[in-house]
């Protein structure tokens, strides 16, 4: 392998701040392709050499690294990014430059970049699949909590929207709590929540304040079994953060969980745990940063080019063997085709899964179609 002429890739993730956490779980499976990529021998016989900065969870100085990345270092593909603000700030630089970002996290869709490879979650392929189970197995009236920021406001008003779909639907509460915020911030919450009574509660809210929520949940006596938490951004790295016993049965939903029975499932994480050890928790957010780095190592290999404009016509409709089963890139609207699933969390801080989809559903950033039971809506990742 020519170590000489490196194929340079940028990489945002924070490794400090109150995003590290998934962050550093998004980096290590992005590190963990790089790896499997090099050992087999590169792109093409040249080494991926990743330049890495931490953007400490601002949204500033995601813009400002990612225009080092793009102009000091001459970067041309970037992956990172977990909070939607930080994307935003990310955005303007590769649209004015040209570049590539890959974006490996759920968000609140409404949004399509011919900049951006996006490979989480659009909220057809996880919202509507959470409200559906949600208002059939508890009911119908949702209590809101989120950080103070884009994602949570804009995934709140598509769960809102999709419960009010159902007789007896309502918004009973919606609040806000920052980024940092304590258990203390979350305690008159859970006391209106005691108030209300709602069929179940819908958390957006992100990163390491996310046990602070449970765990005042859990201090209030509640019992998961009436008046589940729901969520799309608790997933296993934020259960091990709480404490399996404050996550136990919570609701879920994501396409990913290191629970899915799959060979190519086990096989990744005992490869990733081999390399990286066991302080690291895969959750969604890794598998996407995994599987994203081989999409672009496979486009590179037949486009000889990391350019933009040579990489995308390779990008666009690939298709590639994930934990989570074969994903594709829609070439309408540089989403992914992905599998929903919904998980419950059990005592081993793993989820156990209730409801998966048996093909990927195609996504549909901007909800063209709004409806709750969006299972089995546009099948078939391949098709
Ligand atoms: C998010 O901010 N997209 C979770």
């Amino acid at each position: 392998m020519s170590e000489s002429n490196p194929i340079r890739v940028g990489i945002l993730f924070s490794e400090t701040g109150d995003i590290s956490t998934i962050e550093t779980s998004q980096l290590m499976g992005t590190l963990f392709a790089i790896a499997e990529i090099n050992e087999a021998g590169g792109i093409n016989g040249r080494e991926i050499q990743p330049v890495r900065y931490n953007p400490e969870s601002s949204p500033g100085l995601y813009r400002v690294l990612a225009e080092r990345l793009v102009l000091q270092d001459k970067i041309n593909v970037i992956f990172g990014c977990y909070k939607s603000d930080t994307r935003k700030a990310v955005i303007p630089i590769i649209e004015k430059w040209n570049r590539l970002l890959f974006y490996p996290t759920l968000y609140e869709g409404f949004e399509c970049s011919s900049n951006i490879i996006y490979t989480g979650a659009a909220p057809n392929q996880n919202s509507v699949q959470l409200a559906e189970f949600m208002v059939s197995n508890y009911g119908a009236r949702v209590y809101m909590v989120g950080s103070d920021y884009i994602y949570p406001y804009e995934s709140n008003r598509i769960m809102g929207d999709l419960v009010l779909q159902r007789p007896g639907g309502a918004k009973i509460g919606e609040r806000y709590v920052p980024l940092d915020a304590t258990e203390k911030d979350f305690k008159s919450i859970i006391t209106d929540i005691q108030k209300v009574r709602p069929d179940f509660i819908f958390s957006t809210v992100v990163g390491d304040s996310t046990q602070c929520l449970y765990r005042a949940y859990a201090d209030a006596g509640l019992d998961p079994r009436e008046m589940p938490i729901a969520s799309l951004t608790t997933l296993e790295s934020e259960v091990a953060q709480m404490g399996f016993d404050v996550g136990a049965g919570h609701v879920s939903a994501a396409p990913y969980f290191q629970s899915i029975d799959s060979e190519i499932n086990r096989l990744s994480l005992s490869n990733f745990r081999r390399r990286f050890g066991t302080d690291v928790v895969p959750s969604a957010g890794w598998e996407a940063a995994y599987f994203q780095v081989h999409l672009f190592a496979n486009a590179m290999r037949a486009s000889g080019s990391d350019a933009i404009d040579l990489l995308m016509p390779h990008l666009l409709g690939s298709e590639y063997d994930a934990p989570q089963g074969r994903i594709r890139i829609d070439p309408s609207n540089h989403h992914t085709c992905l599998y929903p699933r919904i998980g419950i969390a059990n005592s081993e801080g793993q989820f156990t899964l209730v409801r998966q989809a048996t093909r990927a559903v195609h996504p549909d950033p901007y909800l063209v179609t709004h409806s709750l039971g969006d299972w089995t809506l546009r099948l078939g990742a391949t098709g």
